[in-house]
């Protein structure tokens, strides 16, 4: 099969789908590699380090996508990727259409194939693609905190772990699952007095094991807000998988944290789970409300390129492989895996919860 990886187009983003150790991979496995110029650039990896593995170089972004036959990407298609949508052309790439209603009509349109990273599920529930990105942005989620908490960043002058008499800062981390635990892992390992929540007392029970000394606390309302009224730092990390995130934190909430607390909404790329959240980019992550820093980043594994590809690739090279050996009707045959990351096919919304999102009606896949 002919597999186009093309340089990723969204602000500051220097994630490459392939590493040339996977398009080699690849390429013994008998398929064709087609790269687009500078595509590794921003993670380490060369055009010459592409030719070594056997890839194409393609000059252009359009030979890249018309040429493909299974498009692999990182983030979700730009706007300027739009015109080379087709019908006989599969994609797979993080979509997150739950939040970009442009994107999914167009892919509808057009009558791509999509698979989603984000929704491929194993039988034992876990997002294997997602993992790896959740757990980079959790972790960073408190770096990117810890640095608008300084005075001169706009932030309190807290320094989390605290120092001598100075009592540590506060983090407030909603949600336990992947980027809920690599923040609080690293959090913890600052000397923060970490609180999670989550509506999961399994999940809670499992942090407060692995991390002696942090606060867990079942989710509601009530023990938001009041989680609210002593942060410095409140970490986003809820995910309905597919479906936009809940908004469970108010502009009560946000109020109650006062002014320059932090709040970083790692969940942002699925909507966000405050009534303030909204989308910001790299270049200008930041805005206010009553006073509250508000980091809204899509795409915060882009800041450690290197390892977020790396961590990435692995993931997701078993899959690129069974499509491109199998071609999609097979693949979504022999694999629930591979049926659970398709999103769009034939004109139709196939993922449940991203459907009822959009307010777009459901059609079961018909492969
Ligand atoms: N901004 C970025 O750059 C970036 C990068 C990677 C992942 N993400 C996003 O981070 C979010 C978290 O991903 P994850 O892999 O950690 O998901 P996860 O499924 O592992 O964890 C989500 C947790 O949210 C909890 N939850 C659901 N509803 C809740 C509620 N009402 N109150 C409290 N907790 C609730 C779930 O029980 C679960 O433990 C996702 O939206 C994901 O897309 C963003």
């Amino acid at each position: 099969m002919q597999i186009g990886v093309p340089r990723e187009r969204k602000t500051l983003e220097k994630r490459v789908a392939i590493t040339p150790e996977g398009a080699n991979q690849l390429v013994r496995g008998g398929h064709t590699v087609i790269i687009e110029a500078a595509a590794g650039e921003g993670s380490g990896f060369s055009d010459e380090d592409y030719r070594a593995a056997g890839c194409k170089i393609a000059k252009t972004l359009g030979d890249v996508w018309n040429n493909a036959e299974l498009l692999v990407k990182v983030k979700e298609p730009d706007p300027s990727e739009f015109e080379f949508f087709r019908s006989d052309l599969l994609l797979f790439d993080f979509l997150h259409l739950a939040s970009l209603p442009e994107v999914a009509s167009a892919l509808l349109a057009k009558k791509v194939t999509a698979f989603a990273y984000e929704t491929l599920q194993t039988a034992d529930k876990r997002l294997p693609l997602l993992e790896p990105m959740s757990e980079v942005a959790g972790k960073l989620s408190v770096l990117n905190g810890s640095y608008l908490l300084l005075s001169q960043n706009g932030g309190r002058g807290v320094l989390l772990g605290g120092a001598g008499a100075a009592p540590a800062g506060h983090v407030m981390i909603v949600g336990a699952g992947i980027a809920g635990r690599a923040a609080c892992s690293t959090a913890h390992g600052m000397g923060a007095a970490v609180e999670v929540y989550d509506i999961s007392q399994e999940k809670l029970a499992a942090l407060a094991k692995e991390f002696p000394g942090i606060r867990t606390v079942i989710s509601t309302p009530e023990s938001l807000m009041h989680g609210c009224s002593h942060a410095d730092l409140l970490i986003g990390a809820v995910l309905v998988p597919g479906a936009a995130t809940p908004k469970i934190i108010t502009r009560e909430m946000i109020r109650a944290l006062g002014p320059r607390r932090v709040f970083v909404d790692i969940s942002i790329d699925q909507g966000g789970c405050a009534v303030t959240s909204k989308p910001t980019t790299l270049d200008n992550p930041t805005y206010e409300v009553d006073g509250v820093i508000h980091y809204g980043v899509c795409n915060m594994p882009a800041q450690t390129p290197r390892t977020s590809t790396m961590a990435l690739a692995a993931q997701t090279l078993q899959y690129i492989t069974m499509l491109a050996d199998l071609g999609a009707a097979k693949a979504i045959h022999q694999s629930s895996e591979m049926k659970s990351a398709l999103t769009c096919f034939d004109g139709k919304l196939t993922n449940k919860p991203t459907a009822e999102a959009l307010g777009i009606a459901y059609a079961a896949p018909a492969v």
